[in-house]
């Protein structure tokens, strides 16, 4: 399989667009594929889980104190062996670029990135984030009834959130404004924004990482965001998430939500067809990807809150898990299914850090210990 200029995420949503439809989403089985309750034998020392709330909860002064930990990362020195890394933050963008295709269209897509949001938790720790909270989420929900809802979130403050929308670029997937780089595969007619942050905490940021997948230092690129209200609410809007609680089992689960609706709906929601940056996701690195931690720290919460609310629906849920052990592999054509037995992995050099899917299965288990302010 070959991939172009405009990025591995641009080829697996088309390829999720024209294999994604043959999947119902009214499935009505239930799962036959899942470990299941069984499989719960995992020893648990959490006797006090520290608690992931939605931005808008959060006091004024922890908006601050949160606002401030990142910017504590991002003054600290980086470790990943990669020259574009130029502080502690971009190690988590840098791992998140250097392993897209192991983490992305793969049964381990969830593990995976749980258990790199439970690593970035630890290091907002050490910059001053209390103990007693984990990375804050978005529920998107909240901010999709009216377009306007959007821009006015609470998460988007220019002051205690990550700031507006990005300026007016023009320009659209088949005719980009000049000097922009095109990587989505899917336009989106209702775009506002796609130039530079123009205010909130991290209006001045830029980073050397991508655009795409690059990893070089080369040029500084800004952090671009581009809000569209209508295709967030359609891909990823309440009707969306009622339709993934609804899914019977994590194959189903993992190939919906992460290749058709909430994942890159999410992320087409706040950003267009033209960006400097990689992968709808804002977490796929790329440059600046985040508005900072929004794009990241969110990003990777607002699924893990999801994904907990799905498996705290049924306990056979919470053990389950299959998809591909490569990249859009879900025939298994090229190797099987993940398993609890498999290798979950993150970080570059000296920070990589392993451990098994079993272990970041269940939020109150293994390697993990918290909990949410609220569920679906
Ligand atoms: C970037 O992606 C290309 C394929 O598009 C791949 O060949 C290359 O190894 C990737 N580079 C990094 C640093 O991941
Ligand atoms: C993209 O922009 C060009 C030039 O304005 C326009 O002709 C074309 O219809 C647009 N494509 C879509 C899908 O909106
Ligand atoms: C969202 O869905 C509505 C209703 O189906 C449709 O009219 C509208 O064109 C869609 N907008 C976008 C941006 O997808
Ligand atoms: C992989 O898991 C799916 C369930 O998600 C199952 O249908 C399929 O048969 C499994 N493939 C292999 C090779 O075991």
């Amino acid at each position: 399989m070959e991939f172009h200029a405009f990025g591995f995420y641009a080829l697996a949503l088309l390829l999720a667009t024209a294999v994604l439809p043959n999947l119902s989403l009214a499935v009505t089985t239930p799962s036959s594929c899942g470990a299941g309750a069984a499989a719960v034998g995992i020893d648990s020392t959490c006797t006090k889980p520290y608690v992931r709330k939605e931005w808008r909860r959060l006091t004024m002064d922890e908006r601050y104190s949160y606002i401030d930990a990142v910017k504590c990362m991002m003054a600290k020195p980086g470790v990943a062996p990669l020259d574009a890394v130029t502080n502690r933050f971009e190690d988590f963008l840098a791992t998140h670029i250097v392993q897209a295709f192991d983490s992305h269209f793969v049964g381990i897509f969830y593990p995976y990135h749980r258990f790199l949001l439970s690593r970035y938790e630890q290091e907002l720790w050490e910059c001053g984030w209390s103990r007693g909270l984990g990375q804050p989420y978005w529920d998107w929900t909240l901010d999709v009834e009216h377009d306007d809802d959007l821009l006015n979130s609470p998460v988007f403050d220019t002051e205690t959130g990550f700031g507006g929308n990005g300026g007016w670029i023009g320009g659209n997937f088949t005719h980009p404004a000049p000097g922009m780089i095109v990587q989505s595969p899917q336009d989106v007619p209702d775009r506002t924004g796609g130039g530079c942050l123009q205010n909130g905490p991290f209006a001045d940021l830029s980073t050397f990482l991508g655009p795409h997948n690059n990893t070089d230092k080369k040029g500084r690129n800004c952090v671009r965001r581009d809000m569209a209200p209508a295709s967030l609410r359609n891909m990823s809007g309440p009707a969306r998430v009622a339709e993934a609680m609804r899914l019977p089992d994590y194959g189903h689960w993992e190939r919906v939500t992460d290749g058709a609706t909430l994942h890159p709906g999410r992320a087409l929601g706040r950003r267009g067809v033209v960006r400097d940056h990689d992968g709808p996701v804002g977490v796929a690195g790329g440059s600046g990807v985040l508005a900072a931690s929004f794009e990241f720290g969110s990003g990777l919460s607002d699924y893990s809150y999801i994904r907990w609310s799905w498996q705290n629906r049924d306990a056979a849920r919470i053990y389950d898990i299959s998809g591909p052990l490569v990249f859009f592999d879900y025939a298994n054509k090229a190797a099987g299914n993940v398993t609890l037995e498999s290798t979950v992995w993150n970080g570059l050099g000296d920070y990589r850090k392993e451990t098994t899917v079993e272990r970041v299965m269940h939020v109150q288990r293994g390697d993990l210990c918290y909990t949410f302010d609220e569920l679906y």
